[in-house]
């Protein structure tokens, strides 16, 4: 129910004098009453954020037994598939319900046509299969979008400077059913194309897998927040042009409208928001026109910019980083894809 108008309304404005106590103002709404104690604060508390909120997005290499660092993503580091699988294990233990997995493809794989993506035995299907065998109950979500495996770093196939839509739509087809067969739980096409979502579902239900979800990106945007993100699969130096002709304008609101509106009707199980803080009000105009799971994706620039003001000392990083995730819950998202899941997991564990 909203709030009625007679609860927002002030209270009658009294003559002054007849306003005025000893000891204070004469107020009928005293806010402040709710927030008085802790134990009152937490009783009050509109939006909560828990481990059940939390997908923790990875980043896989090839090779074994190494973690490498990401420079312009202090604390996130590349895993080779046996420490994938570590970070699997300690997720479940977490209980953090699903890993979202991005590989660093070797240079020497990528070509123009993103071929390495329809590799059943590629980085990201072997992980699958590792992490599914070890922890089979972990929910395992893999990006649809060819931009780790092309050499010029676009999510699809580039014909003189132009991304071909539907050319890249049946490639993606392919690519969702390779990483289905593999063992993925939900499919998320970050790509941007138009027409893909039904595709995919049309693809995965022909090929068997009728139970495999797909959580859209349904509003994504043209953003400089991707930046790390970039480097850490290795398409930062290789983009060569922007992805403005695909991926949305951060000036559009009701586009976003649009975009989720068809990827519903094309059969998306969830939708996803992204960029996430700079994108607040997207999340909550989705989650009330269609009232479907609904998440965000805590990007990367968003995480370099709170991990390093925090190690600079400049602001308190964990306050930071919890206001921000329940910020999302107050906007309405079911949940949030963030770099800091396994941390914030083992304060919500402490408690
Ligand atoms: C690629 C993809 C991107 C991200 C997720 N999937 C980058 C891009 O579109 O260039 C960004 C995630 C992040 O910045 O953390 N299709």
């Amino acid at each position: 129910m909203p709030l009625s108008s007679r609860t927002l309304r002030p209270a009658p404005a009294a003559p002054l004098d007849g306003n005025v106590r000893e000891g204070g103002l004469d107020l009928i709404h005293r806010p402040r009453r709710n927030r008085k104690s802790d134990w009152s604060r937490r009783l009050v508390r509109e939006a909560a954020l828990s481990v059940d909120d939390l997908i923790w997005p990875i980043f896989v290499m090839a090779g074994e037994a190494t973690r490498s660092p990401i420079p312009s993503m202090p604390g996130v580091e590349r895993l080779t598939v046996d420490e994938a699988v570590r970070a699997a294990v300690h997720a479940a233990e977490l209980r953090i319900p699903a890993l979202a997995l991005f590989p660093y493809v070797d240079p020497t794989l990528r070509d123009p046509a993103g071929s390495e993506a329809l590799n059943g035995q590629n980085l990201v299907c072997q992980t699958l299969r590792a992490i599914k065998k070890e922890v089979p109950d972990l929910g395992l979500i893999t990006d649809v979008a060819l931009d780790p495996y092309t050499s010029h770093g676009h999510d699809g196939l580039l014909d003189e400077g132009r991304i071909l839509n539907d050319e890249t739509v049946d490639v993606l087809v392919r690519q969702a059913v390779v990483q289905a067969e593999a063992g993925a739980d939900v499919i998320a096409p970050s790509d941007m194309m138009d027409g893909r979502v039904g595709a995919i579902r049309a693809g995965l239900d022909a090929a068997g897998f009728q139970d495999v979800q797909i959580l859209s990106y349904a509003a994504k945007y043209a953003s400089a927040f991707y930046g790390p993100f970039r480097d850490a699969i290795g398409t930062a130096k290789t983009l060569s042009g922007a992805k403005r002709t695909y991926q949305m304008d951060p000036g559009n609101g009701l586009e976003a409208l649009r975009e989720a509106a068809l990827d519903v009707d094309e059969g998306a199980d969830m939708l996803m928001v992204k960029p996430g803080l700079p994108y607040l009000d997207i999340v909550w105009r989705l989650k009330e026109a269609f009232g479907l799971p609904t998440f965000a994706y805590q990007v990367s620039g968003e995480y370099a910019m709170i991990e390093g003001a925090a190690r600079q000392g400049w602001v308190d990083g964990e306050r930071i980083m919890l206001e921000s995730l329940i910020a999302f819950k107050r906007a309405g998202a079911d949940g949030v894809l963030t770099y800091f899941a396994p941390r914030v997991a083992k304060l919500l564990a402490k408690g």
